[in-house]
C-alpha cells in the first residue's frame, strides 16, 4: 500500500504519516479499545469543534479513559494539524486508544498512557450525481451492542453492515432493530412523511451525530415541520422520503429501499430544501467560522 504524502499527528508529534507507526501491544490493535472523533474542517475552520470534543470526552468517560487532553490543548493539536496540510477542505480523523500493555489482558492495565492519532485527509463530499439522483440503500437487523452511543472503535458490525451494502451494489445499510429505525452503519437516517420531517429519538442504540442536530437545527431555523420520535420498519417502508447524514455525506437523499423506490423514486422537495439551507449554512457560517458553536 502507498501511504498518502500526509502530515499526521501522534502522541505529541506532527510528522509525515509513513513515518508514524503504533505498537503491536497497543490495546486498539489488541482489543478495539479505543474511542474516536471525525470533524469536517470547510476552509480551514473545523466544524462544530466544541460539540465534537464534547462527544469525544462523553465517549472516552464511558470507555473509562482519562481524557489526555483539555479543550484548549486539542484545540491547539487540530488548528496545528490543519495548517499543516496544503488543502482548505478537509476531514480529521481523531482517535483515543488506551495504551500499550503487556501482557495481553481483557481488564484494564494497572498503568498505560492512552494513544492519541490524528489524521488529515482532503474532505470527500458526495458526488454531485449523487446529490441530484439520490442513493440506494438495503435494510439490515441491527446486530451490534447496546452502547451505540460511544463512538467507539471496535467497529466490526458496521463494517460487515457497510460491506452488506458494497456486496448489494448500493451505498449504505439502514440498521433495523426490534422493528425500529436506529440509524446507518456510518450514518443517522431522518424520515418524511406527510410533510413531516422525523428523526429517531437519541438513545445508546444509536450515535447522535453533530450533522443529525444541524439538520434538526436548521429544519427549526426554516419552520420545516419536524418531530423527534420512534419510527417504526412500516413507516419507514412506506415513508415520502429517507435521508442520510454525516459529517462527510453531509445530507444525501435514499431513493430506493431493499430495491424499492422511496417515494416517487427521486429526491423530495423536503429533501431539496434542507440540502440548499445545508449549503447555504456551510457557505455562509461554517466557511467564515461565524457558528457560534
Ligand atoms: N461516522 N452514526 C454512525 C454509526 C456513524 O458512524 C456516524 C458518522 C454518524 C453520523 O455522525 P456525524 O454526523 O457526527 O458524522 C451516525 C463517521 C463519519 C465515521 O465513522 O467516519
Amino acid at each position: 500500500m502507498n501511504t498518502p504524502d500526509l502530515t499526521a499527528y501522534l502522541n505529541g508529534r506532527f510528522a509525515p504519516l509513513g513515518d508514524l507507526s503504533v505498537p503491536v501491544l497497543d490495546r486498539g490493535f489488541l482489543f478495539g479499545d479505543g474511542v474516536y472523533e471525525m470533524i469536517p474542517v470547510y476552509s480551514r475552520k473545523p466544524f462544530r469543534l466544541d460539540p465534537h470534543l464534547e462527544r469525544l470526552a462523553a465517549s472516552l468517560a464511558a470507555i473509562r479513559i482519562a481524557n489526555p487532553h483539555t479543550q484548549a490543548e486539542w484545540r491547539r493539536i487540530i488548528e496545528t494539524l490543519v495548517r499543516h496540510q496544503p488543502f482548505d477542505d478537509q476531514s480529521i480523523y481523531l482517535q483515543v486508544t488506551r495504551g500499550v500493555a503487556y501482557p495481553r489482558n481483557h481488564a484494564f492495565p494497572a498503568e498505560a498512557t492512552p494513544t492519541v492519532f490524528l489524521l488529515a485527509d482532503p474532505l470527500r463530499t458526495p458526488l454531485p450525481a449523487q446529490v441530484v439522483s439520490g442513493i440506494a440503500a438495503v435494510t439490515q437487523a441491527d446486530v451490534r451492542w447496546l452502547r451505540c452511543d460511544i463512538k467507539a472503535i471496535s467497529l466490526l458490525a458496521n463494517v460487515l453492515a457497510r460491506q452488506g451494502a458494497v456486496d448489494a451494489g448500493v451505498a449504505e445499510t439502514v440498521l433495523l432493530r426490534d422493528g425500529l429505525l436506529i440509524e446507518g452503519s456510518a450514518s443517522n437516517i431522518f424520515v418524511v412523511r406527510d410533510g413531516m420531517l422525523l428523526a429517531p429519538p437519541p438513545s445508546h442504540l444509536m450515535l447522535t451525530g453533530i450533522t443529525y442536530d444541524l439538520v434538526l437545527e436548521l429544519a427549526a431555523r426554516h419552520g420545516m415541520p419536524h418531530q423527534v420520535r420512534e419510527i417504526t420498519e412500516a413507516e419507514l417502508r412506506s415513508a415520502d422520503e429517507i435521508w442520510l447524514t454525516s459529517s462527510s455525506k453531509e445530507v444525501l437523499a435514499i431513493v430506493t429501499l431493499d430495491g424499492t423506490p422511496v417515494g416517487n423514486g427521486a429526491p423530495g422537495p423536503i429533501y431539496k430544501a434542507m440540502y440548499q439551507h445545508y449549503q447555504a449554512f456551510k457557505t455562509e457560517v461554517m466557511r467564515t467560522g461565524k457558528d457560534i458553536q
